[in-house]
């Protein structure tokens, strides 16, 4: 059993995985709305930088400290010292969260590839999404009724991930990356081929590569490129630790995780291109500013979009059905990561199998992703994902590389995997974990408490933005509890040395 439910077959199987947990509705969907929100060429300078120092760095870290200790992110903080688990759940159970909205986005592109077929989103995309698709209520007080067909195709998300999940790492995870991931690849060239040889194009492309050094000095821009390179890579989720404990124990880290960081971040660069040649054809069309074409960034995928989509000369349905389904795969191929690793833990610590772990995870999630197909479900989903991910993932990426850095030692840690690694790191990267990285995200981290006390969240009632705080505190006192109750760790048979 051991053999291939816990072991990656290849290392091509492994990168691939690697490469579709981190291209996601992230790369397609988040990247293009916060490189618009911090315009556009203003935020790629803070993104390389963010990704640099920060990164890659955790991405290695996450890699080889899964593979050392040959286990989930719970396990491997309970083998630094029995205190620490509490932060491997916490990183578990935000990816818990996660995963309960994600699927629910990846169900609206599922839904847009029928919308694409049918053109049901007529002239007005805008109007469209959020009154026929979402049927958005006017706050949060107005729950509004679950969508039930949107609910149906939650189901069906959940239920791919579960059957992927449920075959193991080999026959499951890695099988299903080998065919999604060049698919995606595809389907990504065509978008972006037709993108950039639209009228107009280049001005769009010309506004996302324009630097803005001006904009270096606006804090918010920074802590978007952080938060964005976080969810981008996938670190301090518990995915890539899962990911990396099931590597053989020679297995290179610092190559592959260079390889993925580059997969994913071209792959954002080379959509940022394809958007925003669209963008730039639309504002050249309607005659209106780059900046104006959309009115809510967060409906870029699902707005601008299908606006595009509606002015192209030729070949809409197929455009459409195209990039939807595109953003469906992306979707899918991140999701399994995120079932994976809030199941892995499940498994080591209640010492249950694959099966029973992963059947009880997908349970609870789709149980949970119902809020989010509510009226209110948009609500939601935007204030429970900002304190999740500000305030969630930015203090876990300190702990991590404190816990890491300082207490476990990253020396210690590089002496592991540089002597297994195609190529070396050196002590730079010591510094990036034990310094840069925990400043620069308390610095972040402060200044974005100081915006939110000044200014709450995209302008919600300070009342709704409890419930963003209830899930994000509620989050954290449940991986104290988790870490409180026995373990049956010890009887855990890992395929240790
Ligand atoms: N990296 C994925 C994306 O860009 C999202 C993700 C976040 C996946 C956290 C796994 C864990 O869409
Ligand atoms: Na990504």
């Amino acid at each position: 059993m051991e053999s291939s439910e816990n072991q990656w077959g290849s290392r091509l199987g492994f990168i691939l995985a690697t490469i579709g947990s981190a291209v996601g509705l992230g790369n397609i969907w988040r990247f293009s709305y916060v490189a618009y929100d911090n315009g556009g060429g203003a935020f790629l300078i803070p993104y390389f930088f963010a990704l640099l120092t920060t990164g890659i760095p955790l991405l290695i870290l996450e890699f080889s400290f899964g593979q050392k200790m040959r286990g989930s992110a719970p396990f491997s903080f309970t083998k630094v010292d029995e205190k620490w688990e509490w932060l491997g759940w916490w990183s578990t159970l935000v990816t818990f969260v996660l995963i309960s909205y994600y699927s629910v986005i990846i169900s609206w592109s599922f839904k847009y590839i029928y919308y694409a077929f049918s053109g049901a989103w007529g002239s007005n995309p805008e109007a469209f999404l959020y009154n026929t698709h979402l049927q958005l209520t006017s706050g949060i007080g107005e729950l509004g009724g679950v969508n039930l067909s949107v609910l149906l195709i939650v189901l069906v998300v959940w239920l791919i991930n579960f059957v992927i999940v449920y075959n193991g790492i080999e026959a499951g995870v890695e099988k299903a990356s080998k065919i999604f991931m060049p698919i995606l690849a595809l389907l990504m060239l065509i978008i972006v081929v037709r993108g950039i040889t639209l009228p107009g194009a280049v001005e769009g492309i010309n506004k996302f590569l324009e630097p803005d050094f001006a904009a270096l000095l606006n804090p918010g821009v920074w802590l978007a490129a952080y938060g964005q390179i976080f969810f981008t890579l996938s670190v301090c989720f518990g995915v890539m630790i899962a990911y990396g404990s099931y590597l053989s124990e020679d297995s290179d880290i610092v190559n592959n995780a260079f390889i993925t960081a580059l997969a994913n971040c071209s792959f954002s660069f080379i959509v940022g291109i394809g958007v925003f040649g669209i963008l730039g054809y639309m504002a050249a069309q309607t005659g209106q500013p780059i900046e104006e074409v959309v009115a809510q960034s967060i409906g870029l995928a699902f707005v601008a979009f299908p606006k595009a989509i509606n002015m192209l000369p030729a070949f809409n349905t197929v455009l459409g059905v195209i990039f939807f389904v595109a953003l469906g795969i992306a979707g899918i191929s991140s999701s399994i990561s995120m079932v994976e690793a809030v199941s892995a833990p499940v498994m080591d610590k209640f010492n249950l199998s694959r099966k029973k772990a992963t059947t009880i995870v997908c349970g609870l999630g789709f149980i949970a992703s119902i809020l989010f197909t509510t009226g209110a479900g948009l609500y939601f989903l935007d204030i429970i994902d900002h304190y999740n991910m500000q305030f969630g993932v930015a203090v876990i990426g300190i702990l991590e590389a404190v816990v890491i850095g300082w207490y476990y030692k990253a020396e210690v840690l590089r002496d592991f995997f540089n002597p297994i690694s195609n190529f070396q790191v050196g002590r730079w990267w010591d510094i990036m974990i034990k310094y840069i990285t925990p400043l620069f995200l308390t610095y972040m981290l402060i200044r974005s408490f100081v915006m939110e006390l000044n200014q709450p969240y995209a302008g919600y009632p300070v009342s709704d933005l409890k419930i963003g705080w209830i899930a994000a505190a509620g989050v954290l006192i449940m991986s104290i509890i988790l870490n409180l109750l026995p373990n049956r760790y010890d009887g855990l048979v890992k395929n240790e040395t």
